[in-house]
């Protein structure tokens, strides 16, 4: 019997959207709810509470992630936007794969090593079990395809360890292996501006290393200004610092080909002048991320336009998980009288 594809993304509302999350991810997830009919896409909020206890931050970072969301073109009639707090089957799902999950296999999950390096983190158990909440969120819908980029693969395999190890558990194939959705994006990283050869990244300290989805025309010449690039080429054809690199590989994504190949051939003849380039490609920027931005700020004002994408959502993403957890209590036994 074959599956029906079903998407599912979510993200975690810890942190600002920058621009790679927007081109090397929601991007595509708005061209994903053209192609597929069932795509569900979720903010992660029970997650930011592994790394982040503010009570008071959590309302605004969720708004605004939201706001974004529908900013860049996520459209409610043809994905289910929702939020992860908003369904139980989730924590009830999260609580059975919990038992079907060993803890040397979550403490080989490289993302869990990193945290354990980083001693200024507390190690929570709700840390160790991240991939665990993440198998949950997958699994409740069956999804199969799964938009995540390279950092998440990790996770993804041990959802789909977990799907393969429930079905063997408990004798019938309910759930589908989900698999990674890789978008065939010509290598579009889009890097750190501070020339460290680094992805742009959420986790990021410093601001002025991303571009962010609700920065001002002026904070993005700002920032493309002060990018780390280096002094310029001296010989011909010579091969590029990170910083460059970044700097180009950002320009492919926003400027016109055209325009790339001109700045490559003065890099390549050494005429180039890192000042202009940086120009353009903050004007190009700038063009793209403006209307989202107007966008993500009208929305941020318009809580009533909010609440209902969330509670249509909220009922559409209930209504299959529901349809799930009632397969996961027959095949468990949780079906006494
Ligand atoms: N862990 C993901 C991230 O940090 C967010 C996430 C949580 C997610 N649950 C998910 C992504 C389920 C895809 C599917 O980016």
């Amino acid at each position: 019997m074959k599956n029906k594809e079903i998407v599912l993304s979510g993200v975690r509302p810890t942190g600002q959207i920058h621009f790679g999350n927007y081109y090397g991810a929601i991007r595509n997830f708005v061209k994903m709810q053209e192609d597929f009919d069932h795509c569900f896409f979720f903010i992660a909020d029970y997650h930011s509470f592994t790394t982040q206890k503010d009570a008071s931050l959590l309302p605004q970072q969720v708004r605004r992630i939201l706001a974004t969301y529908l900013a860049c073109g996520l459209d409610p009639n043809k994905a289910a936007i929702y939020l992860q707090s908003d369904i139980p089957q989730i924590p009830e799902l999260y609580l059975l794969l919990n038992m079907i999950s060993y803890k040397g296999e979550l403490e080989k999950v490289p993302t869990f090593k990193e945290k354990i390096r980083q001693k200024n983190q507390s190690v929570n158990a709700g840390l160790l079990t991240y991939p665990v909440l993440m198998a949950a969120d997958i699994l409740i819908h069956r999804s199969n395809k799964v938009p995540v980029g390279k950092d998440q693969q990790q996770h993804l395999e041990m959802a789909r360890d977990l799907a393969g190890r429930f079905n063997h558990t408990f004798g019938e194939d309910w759930f589908p292996e989900p698999q990674a959705f890789n978008f065939k994006q010509e290598l579009a990283k889009i890097m750190s501006l501070d020339g460290s050869g680094a992805k742009m990244s959420k986790s990021d300290n410093n601001p002025n290393n991303s571009i962010f989805m609700g920065d001002s025309d002026k904070v993005i010449e700002k920032k493309i200004k002060k990018a780390t690039m280096d002094a310029g080429p001296t010989t011909p054809n010579s091969e590029k610092s990170p910083g460059v690199v970044g700097m180009f590989g950002l320009m492919r994504c926003v400027s016109a080909p055209d325009v790339v190949e001109e700045y490559e051939k003065q890099y390549n003849d050494c005429s180039i002048k890192y000042g202009y380039m940086k120009k353009q490609i903050a004007e190009d920027l700038i063009k793209m991320v403006a209307p989202i931005r107007d966008r993500i700020e009208d929305l941020e004002r318009d809580t009533a336009t909010m609440k209902k994408v969330i509670t249509d959502g909220k009922e559409q993403a209930y209504e299959s998980a529901e349809k799930t957890m009632e397969g996961v209590r027959r095949l468990t036994g949780i079906q006494y009288f």
